[in-house]
Formats: structure tokens, sequence, C-alpha cells
């Protein structure tokens, strides 16, 4: 199975932080990379174009970490999908818990959003996941259900076999308190036999939260986890490349 190990760089990274990386990253992947482990770094948007600049020619595919549905109009500040289009960006993040949380972004906007994602051929990488207090009182499988029914609703099997799902507790974003392998392999059936059964869909299932290289084996070699959704770990470019080797052990 293929396997994908994706960068969040949220609000960080300057030019020459990403020259840096991309010497770091192309250093210690030694061997370079491989069809089997898809790798994409989601960017600022005003770092779109220099990214793409710098990662040409190389197998490093560069992503936007949000966009809106409408393609145009009075909409100050936003950035349209065509917007991403025009520069070539067919990766978008939809539903971050720091969207969901931050920019009160709801589940009837975020399937708007993934409905003009899909329309326009974006590769849309979808997040859902539970806060602590949901976790603590047994909640986790009712609101991943919820996410999953209300973000999708206006999608067709054939369309939500374009997703990626990003399973991402919110408890452990950012906290240094990954999921254990138990927990993350739980949600991840949870979600796998509802997509299964109501949509007869199968698709990667990445799971994000305090991911490192030293807890990453015990999470990709899981067959139910399809890899990982990395931010603070996606920041250097050999911490990075050491989680790609990593998932490179596990394709098949
Ligand atoms: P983290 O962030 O790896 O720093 O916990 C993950 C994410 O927000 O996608």
């Amino acid at each position: 199975m293929k396997k994908f190990v994706f960068g969040n760089w949220k609000m960080n990274m300057l030019r020459r932080d990403i020259e840096e990386w991309k010497d770091k990253f192309f250093t210690e992947l030694e061997k370079g990379l491989n069809e089997k482990v898809s790798v994409c770094i989601f960017v600022p948007f005003t770092h779109l174009i220099i990214a793409k600049e710098i990662f040409k020619n190389t197998d490093v595919e560069i992503g936007a970490q949000n966009m809106f549905f409408e393609e145009k109009g009075a909409f100050t500040g936003e950035i349209s999908p065509l917007h991403l289009v025009d520069i070539g960006v067919k990766n978008v993040i939809i539903g971050h818990s720091e969207r969901r949380k931050i920019f009160k972004e709801d589940d009837e906007m975020l399937s708007k959003k993934l409905k003009k994602a899909i329309e326009l051929s974006f590769k849309p990488v979808f997040c859902i996941g539970e806060t602590l207090d949901e976790r603590e009182s047994g909640k986790t499988e009712e609101v991943l259900e919820r996410q999953l029914r209300e973000g999708l609703k206006l999608l067709n099997s054939e369309e939500i076999k374009k997703i990626i799902i990003a399973y991402e507790p919110v408890w452990a974003i950012g906290t240094g308190r990954v999921a254990t392998p138990e927990q993350a392999v739980s949600a991840h059936r949870f979600i796998i036999e509802f997509l299964n059964k109501n949509y007869d869909v199968n698709i990667p299932i990445l799971y994000g939260g305090s991911i490192k290289p030293e807890n990453f084996d015990s999470l990709v070699k899981n067959p139910e986890i399809s890899g990982g959704l990395v931010g603070g770990a996606s920041l250097k470019g050999d911490s990075f490349a050491k989680l790609v080797k990593i998932a490179l052990n596990y394709i098949s």
C-alpha cells in the first residue's frame, strides 16, 4: 500500500527557511523519494509560488492550508480556489482543527469547501478529530461520525474517492501528547468502516497530532494508518526526511 507523509507548516517558514529545509531534507533522504511514498507540504499562501519554485524538479508536492468555497466576489482577505488553480496548486487542507476552532469554520462551511475542491479537481485532505472533552466523555465516535456525515454530505461516492482523510485528535495537536497506536488504530478502523458502509469507498486515512521520528514507526506500521499529517516535526527538513524514511519501510 502507498503511504503519505504530509507536512503542515502552518504560519511558519520564510524563504530562507524553505531553502535550508530543502537542503537538509534531501541530504538526510540520501536515496531520494519513491513513488510509493507521497510527500506534500502545505505552505502559507504567500509562499506557494516560492515553494513551488524551490521544489521544482523534485517529487515534493506543494499544497495550500485552506481555500474559500466561492470562486470570486466581495470576500475581502479570502483566497479563491481559482487563485490556487491559477498557480498550479491542487493539494489543499480542508477543515484543520485550527480553522474550525479559531476561525469558526463549521461543518456546513466545510461541506461547501469540499464540494468546490472536488468540482475543481483538487486533492483535498479533510481533517476530523475529537477534543479532549469529547474523548473523555466517550463521544469520540459520535463526533467523527458527525464530522464525516456533515462534511461529505454534498458528495457522492465517486467524489469521496478523491479525498484523503486526516484523523487528528485535537488534544494531540501541538501538545506533544501523541495518540497511542491503539487509540489511533481504533479511530481509523471506525472511519474505515463508516466510509465502507455508507459510501462503499476505501480511501487513505492519515493520522496527525504530535508525530515525531521517535513515535511514527509504531503508527505508520499499521495498515489502517496510511501516513501522517505532521505539524511541528515538518518544520525541519531532516526530521521530516526521517519520517519519510520510516514510511518507506512499510510500503508494499
Ligand atoms: P503537530 O500538528 O504535528 O504539531 O501536532 C499536526 C497538525 O496540526 O496537522
